[in-house]
């Protein structure tokens, strides 16, 4: 369960989020981000993929129509979120697992450690030091060798895209949690985290600033 921790919900308000997916559709050009991110991804018959903050379950359809045999573990404090993702799910015949909780290494302790990790758009709602802790706490349960995609709205780099920025997500999301993505602080806190070879693989200008994907590797262990 969710327990007292506060979290800002999918669309920034409870109230907002049967309309999440509409909105996502419509005001971040989602089709082209995702696709991409699941190129990236490139999921393998063996792999297993951990999504930090599943929301409505959109990752978990694409991932399966990707590969199907890929294994997939969500996990989400959002009631409402999980409840739509298992339904999608379900329809979809997914053996996708979700899990109601904050994520922590603790808590997803009983599931199979992830080759994969997936981050979208999780980070800009939450404080720094949160950021901070989901990437440390990633770092750990991965795999040795594993990858941490992060899909989010990072460093804005032009007037344009600082200004839409302003006037939508973080009009809704408000200044605190947003800024230091939009300040480019995302690839320095993967590489506080621990993570190597951090690089921004695609960037995606959007009528509410820019989503980029974000990559990093936790070290293999030497042979
Ligand atoms: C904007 S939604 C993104 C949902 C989904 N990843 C997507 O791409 O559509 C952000 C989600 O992060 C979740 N979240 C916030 N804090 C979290 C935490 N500590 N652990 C896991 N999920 C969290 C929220 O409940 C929300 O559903």
């Amino acid at each position: 369960m969710s327990g007292t921790r506060s979290y800002t919900p999918a669309a920034g308000h409870h109230f907002l989020t049967p309309f999440y997916d509409i909105g996502v559709r419509l005001s971040t050009r989602e089709t082209l981000w995702r696709a991409a991110l699941i190129e990236l991804i490139a999921p393998k018959d063996s792999d297993v993929l951990l999504d930090i903050g599943a929301g409505t379950g959109n990752l978990a359809i694409l991932l399966a129509q990707k590969n199907h045999a890929t294994r997939y573990f969500g996990i989400d404090p959002d009631g409402p979120a999980i409840a739509i993702a298992r339904k999608k799910a379900s329809a979809a015949n997914l053996a996708a697992e979700f899990l109601q909780a904050h994520f922590s290494a603790k808590v997803v302790a009983a599931w199979p450690a992830p080759s994969v990790a997936t981050l979208c758009l999780v980070l800009h709602q939450v404080p720094l030091d949160e950021k901070l802790r989901l990437l440390r706490e990633i770092h750990s349960v991965l795999q040795p060798g594993g990858r941490l995609y992060v899909a989010d709205y990072a460093e804005q780099k032009t007037w344009l895209m600082r200004k839409l920025f302003r006037v939508t997500i973080q009009n809704l999301d408000g200044r605190a949690d947003t800024q230091p993505n939009a300040d480019g602080a995302l690839p320095l806190l993967m590489s506080d985290a621990g993570f190597s070879d951090v690089h921004e693989s695609r960037q995606f200008d959007t009528v509410t600033g820019s989503i980029s994907i974000l990559c990093g590797m936790k070290q293999p262990t030497p042979d």
